[in-house]
């Protein structure tokens, strides 16, 4: 693969699908496979960072474990811009969720070249930023903001490892208590496929984010009587699988109901789990998310009471326990308005659009960072978090040039 800046925006999108292509084939098994703090995640930031290193960046791995590659500009005195992303991915995950903003920063820093900006530019791999292996993401931007909670060493994942153990056995030491975005950036831009249908059906290639949904996970797990399964007659049940069931289509009725709102319980575990056994306890995870706080504050509320309701139906209890809650925010006009700018300067029509997934740009921004979003449309119908998401090479080279003027007048 070349190493230089490649020349057309078809050669760029080229070099960049390649590298993906590449990323993706790191614990390939349906899809990628790269759990933050993990061995996959590791991989692709040492590949990541050779390929850094060969554009002629300054790679430093921060107390996060965040990988950041540095294109000096011309006054050193000056705030950095930052661009960049995530490199794990979710279970039998795709090619672009992440990786895209990674490796679209790393071509743009490369084709602007050193010194030719007053800015430093900053490729940024932020560390964990998936939720789904601890339940907990956006590690590696909160760390660098000073948001790790006290207890969130003890975080276990589906084997039983914990963040600190994941973290130390990366050689990072132990988890940073205080964060050192200090100065911080003149901003952050991060380029990212929408993860849905809205580019592909206003037929544009791109796509400026004006806001990024608020989030809130919880725990639920419902506690009932196990028993025989050809015993215990079903009016004297307590089959907390069956006050499960009730909540999850609770939760999904509650969202329906409020403008925006999303409820998905992706992750049911039930116990004892045996074919012939009533389910004596049934744990969850719900992930709550609307655009604004007001539908948020609805949404958890109504589905906390859904969780009591549904147990009592079932003659089970249940006890919710919060997990983590992001506000919505907004991107910042000034940072988007120069993202749009480098869409229209490509002869194209500016799509402005929210962010319902999570991103550390939103961690960045709550952080008082200002921050903005460029969005790459999804083809696969807007599949994400699944081996089939896809983004054509049209859309990519697209993408490769507006992050380029985004960041050269970002970095002026
Ligand atoms: C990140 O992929 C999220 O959960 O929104
Ligand atoms: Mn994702
Ligand atoms: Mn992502």
């Amino acid at each position: 693969m070349s190493l230089q800046p490649a020349s057309t925006p078809q050669q760029r999108a080229g070099q960049v699908l390649g590298r993906l292509a590449e990323l993706f084939e790191i614990g390939r098994q349906a899809g990628t496979n790269r759990p933050g703090l993990g061995e996959g995640e590791q991989r692709a930031h040492d590949l990541v960072a050779s390929w850094m290193a060969e554009a002629g960046l300054a790679v430093e791995v921060d107390p996060a474990g965040n990988l950041i590659g540095r294109l000096p500009g011309s006054d050193p005195s000056l705030a950095e811009v930052w661009t960049g992303s995530h490199l794990d991915t979710p279970p039998d995950g795709g090619m672009f969720d992440g990786a895209l903003g990674v490796v679209a920063g790393l071509d743009a820093a490369a084709a602007i070249g050193a010194g030719s900006v007053r800015r430093t530019i900053a490729v940024v791999a932020f560390r964990l930023e998936e939720g789904c292996r601890f339940g907990r993401g956006v590690f590696g931007s909160r760390a660098m903001v000073g948001d790790i909670e006290p207890d969130e060493g003890d975080l276990l994942d589906a084997d039983g490892v914990s963040v600190a153990q994941a973290f130390a056995e990366l050689g990072l030491g132990r988890l940073p208590t205080r964060g050192w975005a200090d100065p911080p950036p003149a901003c952050f831009l991060e380029t990212h496929i929408e993860q849905g249908p809205a580019l592909a059906s206003a037929g544009a290639p791109l796509g400026v984010v004006t806001s990024i949904a608020g989030m809130a996970g919880f725990d639920v797990v419902f506690s009932g009587s196990r028993g025989h399964a050809g015993t215990v007659p079903m009016s004297l049940r307590s089959d907390a699988l069956g006050a499960a069931a009730r909540f999850v289509l609770a939760a999904h009725e509650i969202a329906r109901s409020i403008p925006g709102a999303v409820a998905t319980i992706g992750r049911l575990v039930t116990l004892p789990g045996a074919t012939n056994t009533i389910p004596g306890r049934a744990e969850l995870f719900a992930d709550l998310r609307a655009p604004d706080a007001a539908g948020l504050d609805a949404l958890v509320e109504r589905a906390t009471a859904a969780a009591a309701e549904a147990a009592a139906a079932g003659a089970c209890t249940a006890e919710v326990l919060p997990r983590w809650r992001y506000e919505p925010v907004a991107m910042d006009p000034a940072t988007a308005a120069a993202v749009r700018r480098a869409v229209t300067g490509l002869g194209l029509e500016p799509v402005d659009l929210p962010s319902g997934a999570g991103h550390d740009a939103a961690i960045m921004a709550t952080a008082g960072i200002p921050s903005a979003m460029l969005f790459v449309r999804s083809d696969a119908g807007g599949i994400s978090h699944a081996p089939e998401e896809f983004t054509g090479a049209d859309a990519i080279a697209l993408c490769a040039q507006a992050l380029e003027s985004a960041l050269r007048e970002l970095a002026a």
